[in-house]
């Protein structure tokens, strides 16, 4: 159900929970005084109980009752990357942040979403969490409709168009004297050096990840994907600009010389495969190694992981 953002800002201020949309994917937002709003978003995603959410802000103002110490850096960066798709997990005042918010855990993650709309919201609300609106362990939604086809077509939704990125916002957090990269996302490694002066190291991949989310099973469709051909793959997810064997079905991801394009359309694309009730894809994941690609691979390995724990 599509709702104004004058009636998105009466409702999070009474303590429901409303998708707002991002410029990296849309999130199930809930003021931070709503308890019971919190709660009900790990109900609603499915969420496990031990991964933190990350609180949005309209700007660096509101972050100070929430934080203890700012590290090095932490100044540069935000004014690089904010409003923008940069995480900065801190060192939390842990009696004005609610435990469930942190998971436990003695830091806080925050960000300034760069969507016109939420800014609006944000700035007449005060801080919200948002995780992304979608079913725990799901492909993440970047339309109104996405959102609606997880929540139910009475769940409230600002509809703010398709995100214009359409990946997670990149995560850091300073340990041993420098920033490191949590979890991959729509700004790369690339940028953050230009800002920082080195590359900050990734720790994806781990068992002991730095963002507890990065545990779980996540962006998977229905749909099984294949990281190599087989002899019966008839469904072929790939670029437009490339020649592939003629198949029952081709989705496109877009061109592989744009990596903007592919992430634009790749939730859009593992949720289209559903749609259409494709059970087996071959994904394409022929291509560089580096800049938004990064992510992309980091996104598609994982959506192809038939992983038992989410
Ligand atoms: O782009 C985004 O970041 C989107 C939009 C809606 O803003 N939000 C998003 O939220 O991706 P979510 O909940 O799907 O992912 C949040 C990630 C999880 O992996 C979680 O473990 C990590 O952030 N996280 C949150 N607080 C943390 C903390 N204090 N320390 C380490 N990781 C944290
Ligand atoms: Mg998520």
């Amino acid at each position: 159900m599509r709702v104004s953002v004058t009636q998105a800002i009466q409702s999070l201020r009474s303590g429901d929970v409303v998708s707002l949309p991002t410029e990296t994917v849309y999130g199930l937002a809930t003021s931070l005084t709503h308890p019971d709003a919190i709660e009900q978003i790990f109900t609603l995603k499915g969420r496990p109980q031990d991964n933190p959410l990350i609180i949005h802000v309209a700007d660096r103002s509101q972050l100070s009752p929430y934080v203890t110490t700012f590290p090095p850096d932490f100044e540069r960066l935000s004014e690089a990357f904010w409003p923008g798709s940069l995480t900065l997990v801190v060192s939390a005042n842990i009696s004005a942040v609610p435990e469930r918010v942190r998971a436990g855990l003695e830091t806080v993650a925050f960000r300034v979403p760069n969507h016109p709309l939420t800014l609006e919201v944000l700035q007449q609300t005060g801080p919200l969490v948002m995780p992304s609106a979608n079913l725990s362990g799901k492909p993440s939604a970047t339309t109104s409709e996405h959102v609606e086809y997880d929540f139910g077509e009475t769940f409230a939704v600002l509809d703010g168009g398709q995100c214009k990125l359409g990946l997670e916002s990149t995560i850091l957090l300073y340990r041993d004297n420098q920033w490191v990269i949590g979890r991959q996302g729509a700004i790369s490694p690339e940028q953050l050096h230009l800002i920082l002066g080195y590359i900050p190291e990734a720790f994806t991949g781990s068992s002991t990840p730095l963002c507890p989310g990065q545990l779980y099973k996540h962006y998977a469709p229905q749909a099984k994907l294949l990281t190599s051909p087989t002899p019966s793959s008839d469904v072929i997810v790939g670029y437009s600009d490339r020649t592939y064997p003629s198949v029952a079905k081709f989705f496109s991801l877009g061109h592989v010389q744009n990596s903007e394009e592919v992430a634009h359309n790749l939730y859009q694309v593992l949720r289209q495969l559903d749609k259409e009730g494709v059970k087996e894809a071959w994904i394409d994941l022929d291509f560089p190694d580096e800049g938004l690609w990064i992510t992309i691979r980091e996104r598609l390995v994982k959506a192809s992981a038939r992983s038992e724990s989410f």
